[in-house]
């Protein structure tokens, strides 16, 4: 199966931006564990996992396409943030752009009438629909917190 040396171009650059997203969401899960909000710090290296696993993804894709992934250079991701609730509003505007790319790659493989990648961008969409809702409930379940924010630190440790 062939691909379109565009959209391999563009899915390569995903590739970076979804390895680029767990090196933010360590970042991050670094600064919650240093303030031993280790709930916190969990949900986060949950949330880097998935963004390997994105990466993953797109890479057996352009495997099966019988091309090459290729890795490209990650700058370095911020590193302090003013409180969770920041850090947080930070990780759901990342997602949008995320979902601003993904819907990027649809428009190219539509514009080309390739099938086969529209069919398998679904999936990321619905992933990146996901994502911004589970996102969304955090903030909201920090904001409802209030300065008591163990036990939901306990609750977001939970994640699986
Ligand atoms: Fe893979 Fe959170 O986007």
């Amino acid at each position: 199966m062939a691909i379109d040396k565009r959209l391999q171009d563009a899915i390569n650059r995903q590739i970076n931006r979804e390895l680029w997203s767990a090196y933010l969401y360590l970042s991050m899960a670094s600064y919650f564990d240093f303030k031993e909000l280790g709930g916190f710090a969990a949900w986060m290296k949950e949330q880097a996992e998935e963004e390997t696993a994105h990466a993953e993804r797109l890479y057996d894709y352009l495997i099966d396409c019988g091309v090459r992934a290729t890795m490209q250079d990650l700058e370095t991701p911020p590193a302090e943030w003013g409180s969770p609730l920041e850090v947080f509003k930070e990780t759901l505007k990342h997602e949008k752009k995320v979902t601003a790319l993904i819907d990027n790659l649809m428009d190219i493989a539509r514009d080309l009438d390739d099938k086969k990648t529209v069919a398998m961008l679904e999936w990321f969409v619905k992933e990146q629909e996901e994502e911004e809702e589970s996102v969304e409930k955090v903030i909201k379940k920090i904001k409802n917190a209030g300065d008591d924010i163990t036990r939901l630190d306990n609750e977001l440790g939970e994640r699986k």
